[in-house]
């Protein structure tokens, strides 16, 4: 059976922990895997815009010996009705692997239904796995452990919210979710109560976002309007204000506490510039380890059927 990367949920937290002693390793000797994938492609399939996902794992796969190829789901057939399934079986016969960042997570499911090759989400609007296991390794690498508290502020039932709230609580975080009391940024139900199955750290639904705040080791946010969601922008900025991650909040927080965006950031919306170019801030050391990450991620989901 091939093992795909769809959710958070598809790894447990020992391949977890492989996947970011991997991270590490190549981190620190990154010419030991220079051929690592020689002569492997991966076929990266966007229905959605991105700078960091579709060049970190491009880069990922030319430094692994490898090559990516991009495609915009616009430009293919799939803009003249091509069913996804049909995309998904032809790729496979081209190359060894699949990324792809899909709107619906069913879709991203009917791509592996029918993939003969490893398919890896590369955000839905329900997960960012390779996102968030970046960041793992990114407090790992600044804290020396992970333990302590993650607080993420802004829409808690999207794509960043979600993968936070499964992987780091089963990595031993707690985990703050700070957003208004309203149906539309509350965490989905289904994914909290599995995420509750495994995780070794508590996870806490807060509306009051100093209480989120106070005594945390990370503060998170992201955008408050994300990829698809443009025409509520108005009512989101409006609802999610009080959420903003300004200095008044980071004080808040123990001292030292890192902020963390996934980017891309809107300055004056969900984090001030201070605070987002401010001293505390790993951001780009956050960016940056998406590369090493997905080298991970791709070696470790290649190890089945890539080594054909
Ligand atoms: N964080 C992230 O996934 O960035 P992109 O949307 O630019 O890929
Ligand atoms: N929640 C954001 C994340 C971008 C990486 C979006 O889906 O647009």
């Amino acid at each position: 059976m091939i093992k795909h990367l769809l959710s958070d949920f598809d790894l447990n937290r020992n391949e977890l922990i492989g996947i970011l002693n991997l991270a590490e390793e190549i981190k620190r000797n990154p010419t030991k895997y220079s051929q690592a994938l020689a002569g492997k492609t991966l076929a990266m399939y966007f229905e959605k815009t991105s700078t960091r996902t579709r060049v970190s794992f491009e880069s990922a796969m030319t430094q692994l010996g490898g090559q990516a190829i991009y495609l915009e789901a616009r430009t293919t057939q799939a803009a003249k009705g091509e069913p996804l399934s049909d995309i998904a079986k032809t790729l496979s016969r081209y190359c060894d692997a699949i990324m792809a960042r899909m709107y619906k997570q069913s879709d991203l499911e009917i791509m592996a239904q029918v993939a003969s090759v490893p398919v890896i989400n590369g955000l839905t609007d329900m997960f960012h796995p390779c996102q968030i296991l970046g960041d793992i390794l990114t407090v790992k690498e600044k804290l020396g452990n992970l333990k302590g508290t993650i607080a993420f502020f802004g829409d808690c039932d999207f794509n960043i919210a979600h993968s936070i709230l499964v992987t780091f609580s089963k990595m031993g975080m707690n985990v703050n979710l700070v957003c208004p009391n309203i149906k539309t940024y509350l965490p989905n139900e289904e994914i909290i109560k599995k995420a509750r199955e495994e995780a070794i750290g508590k996870i806490n639904i807060i509306h009051d976002p100093k209480t989120g705040a106070r005594g945390v080791d990370v503060i998170y946010t992201d955008t408050w309007v994300s990829m698809g969601q443009e025409a509520e922008a108005e009512q989101r900025i409006k609802d999610l204000k009080p959420y903003q991650v300004n200095s008044e909040l980071v004080k808040l927080a123990k001292k030292g506490v890192l902020i963390m965006h996934c980017l891309p950031a809107y300055r004056g919306y969900e984090i001030t510039a201070e605070v987002l170019d401010g001293p505390n801030s790993v951001i780009w050391d956050q960016a940056e380890n998406r590369l090493h990450i997905q080298k991970a991620i791709l070696l470790t989901f290649s190890k089945n059927k890539w080594q054909r």
